[in-house]
């Protein structure tokens, strides 16, 4: 178990990539503090699974696009399990639509939950890092799109594309406090946000064609690169993004 005595945050973390981040983390010994909005049967079940696995969690409900509630997680983690050393900002939504049609409301919602809430939880999360001492590790769930263009997706492009710089940033600003900053860009994977292709099997197939591994990732699979970059083999990593992507951003069309 690579992460003993380790303390984790994971934001969104009761659904898709963010639960099986939470198991893995619990897994490798990690106590974890789930943050949730919704569903709250659904930490509970959680809970419950990692208390089996002998591992401890508990779950938070908070809006990270609120930066007292991001304090507030922080502050479970410290009272509950005594530190923190691995913030993973996860929790991330996406509206689909162009730059043509997205309304004011519709972008400041996808900055607020993607951008502002990995901006604030690094700074809440750093902070308590240099206040215990001893580094950490901020992870950042990006996407391929924060260097990808997906047309009809612009403000969340936009988003994930200021998380690559603050990844990058606040990657070279940490580093002197032993606090690396890496990011994860998953590319398909099949969880709840994307629902309506799992449901459209002509787009599926689209899509598994488009991947040179030729099906989307399970989110176990970004998990475990998460769990790689909170350890001790990832410690000379940060201020840059890893690319789970089953090879998408490098595939060409076949003539
Ligand atoms: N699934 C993919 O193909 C894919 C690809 C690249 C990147 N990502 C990124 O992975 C992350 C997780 O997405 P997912 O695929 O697991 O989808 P998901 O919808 O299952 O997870 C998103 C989570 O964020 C939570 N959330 C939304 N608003 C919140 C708020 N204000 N406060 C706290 N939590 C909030 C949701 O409740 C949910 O649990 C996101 O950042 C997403 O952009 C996903």
């Amino acid at each position: 178990m690579s992460l003993q005595n380790k303390v984790a945050i994971v934001t969104g973390g009761n659904s898709g990539i963010g639960q099986a981040i939470v198991l893995e983390l619990a897994r490798q010994g990690a106590a974890v503090v789930i943050d949730y909005v919704v569903h709250p049967e659904a930490t509970e079940a959680l809970e419950q699974q990692i208390g089996k696995l002998g591992a401890r969690a508990i779950g938070v409900e908070a809006d990270i696009s609120k930066v007292a509630d991001l304090q507030r997680l922080v502050d479970a983690a410290v009272s509950r399990f005594g530190r923190l050393d691995i913030m993973v900002n996860n929790a991330g939504i996406e509206t689909r639509t162009s730059v043509l049609d997205t309304t004011e409301d519709q972008y400041d919602r996808v900055m607020e939950v993607n951008l502002k809430s990995a901006f604030f939880g690094t700074q809440i999360a750093a902070a308590q890092m240099m206040k215990q001492g001893g580094g950490g590790r901020v992870i950042n769930i990006t996407s391929v799109h924060e260097d990808w263009p997906m047309p009809g997706n612009t403000a969340y492009c936009l988003a994930k594309g200021g998380m690559r710089m603050l990844t990058r940033t606040a990657g070279v600003e940490l580093a002197p406090h032993g606090i690396l900053v890496v990011g994860v860009g998953p590319g398909a994977v099949a969880t709840p946000i994307n629902l309506s292709t799992m449901n459209d099997p002509a787009k599926l197939k689209r899509l598994d064609a488009a991947i040179p591994l030729g099906r989307m990732a399970r989110p176990e699979e970004i998990a475990s690169v998460v769990s790689f970059l909170a350890g001790e083999g990832a410690s000379y990593l940060t201020a840059t993004t890893i690319f789970a992507d089953g090879g998408i951003m490098q595939g060409s069309v076949g003539l």
